[in-house]
């Protein structure tokens, strides 16, 4: 499959790109600057275990791939997304973008008019598919393409054929198990989460992850 990155230059965005291509997919790596991103994608594909080509490419192209990463800081994501808003027409767009703003010395969720940052996502790509996962499984971890990663991983959309689509995408990345977390209204509970995480990580000095109790596991 040829997934596309928008802001894949970032930490979260280079190790998305280095974990879909040790799983055999082509990756579209997205900037806003060509430059940075063939320095990006040429920096990354000298690393073992890569599978599947990763390109360096403009937003524009990234945003035409038939999946569509959306990994820039949460203050961009909206007014990137309405500027790719004709390329990202019939496309599933996953978010893993969180608002969330640094208070002293603690991680803190912001709450936005929309709810979160995937409905905002929404409500300017009306033609796509917006699914949000992802948000709580670190760079450096997802990055480590040789190692799994233990944690349940909550994915949330208002369209079913898209968000099982994307559960199975999450459930090929070894040790990810993804769980059907509803409508999109709920992604604002998972965004919020992630400042949890990270403030347990920093209280604990640990890699925190979710996994939820009480479910028929295989
Ligand atoms: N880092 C993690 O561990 C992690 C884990 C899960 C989820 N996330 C979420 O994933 C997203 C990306 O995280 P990150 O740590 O990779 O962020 P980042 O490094 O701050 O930003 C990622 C990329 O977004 C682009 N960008 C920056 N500002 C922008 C703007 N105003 N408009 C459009 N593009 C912009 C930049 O690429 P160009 O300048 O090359 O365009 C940058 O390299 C965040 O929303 C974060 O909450 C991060």
């Amino acid at each position: 499959m040829q997934i596309g990155i928008v802001g894949g230059t970032g930490a979260a965005g280079k190790s998305l790109a280095l974990r879909l291509s040790s799983l055999g997919h082509d990756v579209a790596l997205g900037s806003r600057s060509l430059e940075r991103a063939l320095e990006t994608s040429a920096e990354l594909s000298v690393h073992d275990g890569l599978v599947g080509a990763i390109n360096g490419v403009a937003n524009l192209e990234a945003a035409d791939c038939e999946i569509v990463f959306i990994a820039t800081p949460w203050d961009g994501a909206e007014s990137t997304a309405r500027s790719l808003a004709k390329e990202l027409s019939g496309k599933i767009v996953i978010s893993m973008v969180n608002a969330l703003v640094k208070v002293g010395p603690e991680m803190q969720p912001l709450l936005l008019s929309r709810g979160s940052v995937a409905q905002s996502l929404q409500s300017v790509l009306p033609e796509s598919y917006v699914v949000s996962t992802l948000h709580h499984v670190p760079a450096k971890e997802l990055g480590e393409i040789g190692r799994r990663v233990e944690s349940d991983i909550l994915v949330c959309s208002d369209h079913l054929e898209p968000k099982k689509r994307v559960m199975e995408l999450v459930d090929s990345i070894p040790g990810l198990v993804s769980l059907d977390a509803g409508s999109l209204a709920n992604s604002a509970a998972i965004e919020a989460m992630t400042a949890v995480l990270i403030n347990l990580n920093i209280r604990y000095k640990t890699r925190s992850a979710l996994r939820i109790t009480g479910l028929p596991r295989n």
